[in-house]
């Protein structure tokens, strides 16, 4: 035995050695953690395949102004990554994290590294939402100056970090931020990140909150390293039953899943796959949840309808959310809502591990 594991050393103190004067790093041993892996680039659709299954994190999390009063720990990405996710989607409110100059606090950038740098490890993908879509969405002027200043601090921070680092530019622009002033503000943004990353993917949505229906009107610049969002919550008399923030869908008791119902679902992602195709855009899902007043059934058959119905057509996905509503995840009771985790990852792939069956999509 003694003899045995003085061999085993020794084999694999040879292997080292050699990899090392090779300058080789093909042994796992001598890699860097993920976090720490160079940038390379990667082709828009390849990220969104790989992006595969994902849930929006940190919403509002405590742990932004005081980590120690956090909900969600760095421990929770490993969660997260052995369920059978993939990608995280950080979910930033950072317009309150700025000084009068617009500069970001380092506390704030601090948290962030550290969040960002623990899902990497995890070999997540990772992507950075911006989400003051409220602030936004009252008033695009003062979005243009916040939002610019975020990117003009916040990409070139992360110019470095490996390609599972994605960006997004802003999430559900509305009301205020028009169609038509999106569009000329994406341009400049999207201009600002490029600066320190010049092929690294962005995920950027139409205008109308991400909605399907406003896809026609989002005009993209000539860049193949954009991902397109899409956000859908249809029903919103189902998904959002008796959701305070919305009072016009107070009615509760509404129910999901008759055939009319999988029809519209079916009708609606047909319509995100074929601008998705006439466009020559991967699509990233960013968005979908029912909220917890639903019939647990029906929100369990709706999610998974969703969620498989975007893999068939080749979309990426992210649940809305992780924490504090639409839950999957009972950070309270440390414990999974499993009839939603088993809609988004079905138990089978959980097992197995395998990857979702996305189809794929023409590049
Ligand atoms: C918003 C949340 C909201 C969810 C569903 C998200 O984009 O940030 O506040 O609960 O959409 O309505």
């Amino acid at each position: 035995m003694t003899t045995n594991f003085k061999v085993l050393r020794w084999l694999v103190g040879g292997a080292f050695l050699a990899a090392t004067l090779a300058g080789c790093t093909s042994f796992p041993w001598a890699e860097k953690p993920l976090s720490e892996q160079p940038f390379a680039p990667i082709d828009a659709f390849a990220q969104n395949q790989e992006m595969g299954r994902g849930v929006a994190v940190l919403a509002g999390d405590p742990g932004w102004d005081d980590p120690a009063k956090a909900r969600f720990e760095p421990r929770h990405f490993g969660l997260i990554h052995r369920a059978g996710f993939s990608t995280v989607r950080m979910v930033l409110n950072s317009f309150d994290h700025m000084d009068a100059s617009y500069k970001l606090d380092p506390k704030w950038l601090a948290r962030l590294d550290v969040m960002v740098q623990a899902a990497l490890d995890q070999g997540l993908t990772v992507i950075l939402d911006e989400h003051d879509y409220e602030i936004c969405g009252k008033d695009a002027a003062l979005c243009k100056v916040k939002l610019n200043a975020f990117w003009s601090q916040v990409a070139p921070r992360f110019r470095d970090a490996p390609n599972k680092l994605v960006f997004e530019m802003l999430n559900e622009p509305h009301e205020a931020l028009t169609a038509e002033l999106w569009n000329q503000q994406l341009v400049e943004t999207l201009a600002i990140i490029r600066a320190s990353n010049a092929t690294r993917n962005v995920i950027i949505g139409p205008d109308n909150w991400n909605g399907i229906e406003a896809l026609p009107k989002l005009e993209l610049p000539d860049d193949p390293h954009i991902i397109v969002t899409v956000h859908y919550y249809h029903p919103m008399e189902f998904t959002h039953q008796g959701a305070s923030w919305v009072p016009q869908y107070k009615q509760l008791g509404v129910s999901w899943g008759s055939d009319a119902d999988y029809a519209l679902l079916n009708k609606e992602l047909d319509f995100v796959k074929a601008w998705a195709d006439a466009n020559k855009r991967p699509i990233f899902l960013g968005e979908f949840g029912a909220y917890e007043n639903g019939a647990m059934a029906d929100r369990a058959k709706w999610t998974s309808a969703v969620a498989r119905g975007a893999e068939a057509r080749g979309f990426s996905w992210s649940y809305w959310q992780f924490d504090h509503d639409f839950i999957v995840y009972d950070i309270d009771k440390e414990a999974w809502v499993e009839p939603i985790l088993h809609a988004l990852i079905p138990p089978s792939d959980r097992l197995s591990g395998s990857r979702p069956h996305m189809a794929s999509v023409a590049m």
